[in-house]
């Protein structure tokens, strides 16, 4: 796919960092975007556009929308807007310090940074309860199927929709969780990876086996794990062409399908949700022509 965002497609990262951004009040967002725009749009950096910016331009993009705030038994699954997303992408943390800065000098007359995630590989691309995370993310064409717009035209095609969640961790009630039970928490072996058929109709791959959904339900997966000094997690980062397969996963995790709870959610839950559209990229720069009416 030559007019996406090339971060998107390449593999998860050694390091990383989210950023996200609030308008200020009575702020020219477009011409911020514009300095942002010229930054190259290589694989170092994705940017995401959320719903109360695109409501500033007064600007409609078919399917985007705000993040679904999801109530299930006893799990709150919050919904937490951001304006600007930046996914800053590495191996050097002093390189994503500097491009951090750089994002923030071109965007300041329009935009305030609220928050920054520090982010990072773990292992071979394990999340922090040691399993491996990705490993049915569809591959090739399947990958571009799933993540990305077709058909929708110029300035579109190319977009993709992203899903974004901070999710922490309680690693002392999971590891105090003998090696069975953890393996049907996720529905996978740990040692060898295998999924495992004899886990529960409640472990987080039977519940959200992306083809097992009617229509699939294919999302690009590219969460990182995050810590800071108190707390750890993932930043669970899913692309899709719309939001409708992340949807549908969240749902049946939630249990709002048929009652059954994703066991995931006896050791994690889910601090912030945010919806962003990443536009398409024209020659090496963020494709920002749906936005000018
Ligand atoms: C802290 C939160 C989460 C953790 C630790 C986690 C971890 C994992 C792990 C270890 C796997 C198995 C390997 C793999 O195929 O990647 C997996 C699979 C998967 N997860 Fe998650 N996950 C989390 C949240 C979510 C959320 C919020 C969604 C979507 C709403 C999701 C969707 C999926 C999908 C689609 C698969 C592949 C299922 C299949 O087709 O076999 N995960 N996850």
């Amino acid at each position: 796919m030559t007019h996406s965002q090339p971060g998107i497609s390449a593999p998860v990262p050694e390091d990383a960092r989210y950023l996200s951004f609030s308008l200020l009040p009575e702020s020219a967002p477009l011409e911020a975007l514009e300095a942002l725009a010229d930054l190259a749009v290589d694989d170092s950096i994705v940017i995401g556009l959320g719903p109360s910016l695109l409501a500033q331009l007064d600007v409609d993009i078919e399917g985007m929308r705000n993040f679904p705030a999801l109530v299930g038994a006893g799990i709150d699954i919050p919904s937490t807007p951001v304006a600007l997303w930046c996914w800053l992408r590495g191996d050097d943390r002093g390189e994503l310090v500097h491009t951090t800065r750089a994002v923030c000098a071109a965007v300041e007359e329009a935009f305030l940074l609220d928050e920054v995630i520090d982010a990072f590989r773990y292992g071979s691309g394990l999340d922090l309860s040691g399993y491996e995370d990705g490993t049915e993310n569809p591959e090739g064409d399947a990958a571009n199927a799933a993540a990305y717009v077709h058909g929708a035209g110029a300035g579109l095609d190319g977009g993709s929709f992203v899903a974004v969640q901070q999710w922490v961790h309680d690693l002392d009630t999971f590891s105090a969780l003998d090696n069975d039970q953890r393996d049907h928490v996720i529905g996978r072996r740990i040692s060898d990876n295998e999924e495992l058929e004899s886990a529960p109709a409640s472990a987080h791959v039977k519940r959200t086996a992306q083809e097992d959904f009617e229509p699939e339900a294919f999302v690009l997966r590219r969460s990182m794990p995050w810590a800071d000094a108190a707390r750890e997690g993932l930043v669970f980062v899913a692309f899709g062409k719309s939001f409708d397969a992340f949807e549908a996963l969240l749902n049946r995790m939630v249990g709002l399908d048929d009652g059954i709870r994703d066991e995931l959610f006896c050791f994690t839950r889910p601090l912030t949700g945010s919806y962003f559209w990443c536009p398409p990229v024209e020659g090496g720069r963020l494709d920002l022509s749906r936005l000018k009416g």
